[in-house]
């Protein structure tokens, strides 16, 4: 599979990936979970690179659910720490690159300080790019989301509610549904991710793992998106 393959005038402008499989890949190797973690990074950074010469305009991914405090304490603090070094040692290099780094999730207490500073300052570091905006679902659940938007919006005094007042308080109000959400592993569910954004998107499952994840399973998830006829409660077909 090649980006030649694929056609260039329908490159989804949204991907959002939950990338999943990392613990199996590790365990399939007699390594520890966080192993597979670990490994994740260089498909994170292939895949980015890969969405971003393809012109993809936004490219999110679940980095930790607000379900993943349940993991074991020395995994869920392997996660914290390791996302921290993503940043610190990736921020600058996605700044040459004008990506536009943000961050949707839960800010609560579980989440250290420190990180939430690294958070805020390749936040900033990157607002004003004009490239490829990067989001990162960090403690991110999107019953959550939506409840904290409901909050949100109760405490604004809002008496009309519709479907543009909860948009406009979602974690970012800036960010299209995606066109595309991959998940790798070979497990079919949402785990969470996105629930209000993903009402329209195409879902394609991957049964690669996310550590062995490449441009070209990219390629392939993209081709199949471009195979799909996206209705959107109508008829479709080329009327539509
Ligand atoms: C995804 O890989 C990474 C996170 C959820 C942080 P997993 O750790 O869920 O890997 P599996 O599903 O156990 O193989
Ligand atoms: C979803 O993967 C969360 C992330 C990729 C960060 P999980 O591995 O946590 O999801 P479940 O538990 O299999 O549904
Ligand atoms: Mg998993």
């Amino acid at each position: 599979m090649l980006a030649s393959d694929l056609d260039p005038t329908r490159i989804p402008s949204h991907i959002a990936c939950v990338m999943d499989g990392n613990g199996r890949w590790a365990e399939q190797r007699g390594l520890p979970r966080t192993d597979g973690h670990t490994a994740g990074e260089q498909a994170l950074f292939e895949v980015l690179d890969g969405a971003d010469d393809l012109g993809v305009g936004w490219f999110t991914v679940y980095a930790f659910s607000t379900e993943n405090w349940r993991r074991p304490a020395d995994e869920v603090q392997f996660l914290l720490q390791f996302n921290e070094e993503i940043l610190l040692n990736r921020q600058r290099e996605l700044h040459e690159r004008n990506i536009r780094i943000r961050f949707i999730g839960r800010r609560d207490r579980r989440v250290p300080q420190r990180l939430v500073r690294r958070m805020d300052e390749a936040t900033d570091l990157t607002r004003n790019n004009t490239g490829l905006t990067f989001t990162i679902a960090f403690n991110y659940g999107g019953r959550a989301e939506m409840v904290d938007a409901v909050q949100q919006i109760i405490d604004s005094d809002t008496r009309k509610v519709t479907e543009r007042t909860i948009a406009r308080h979602l974690y970012d109000p800036e960010m299209p549904e995606p066109d595309l959400v991959i998940r790798t592993s070979g497990e079919y569910r949402v785990s969470n991710f996105l629930l209000w954004n993903l009402a329209y998107s195409e879902l394609v499952f991957s049964d690669t793992l996310w550590p062995d994840f490449r441009r070209e399973h990219l390629y392939a998830a993209i081709k199949e998106y471009q195979d799909r006829d996206r209705r959107y409660g109508g008829v479709g077909g080329p009327e539509a």
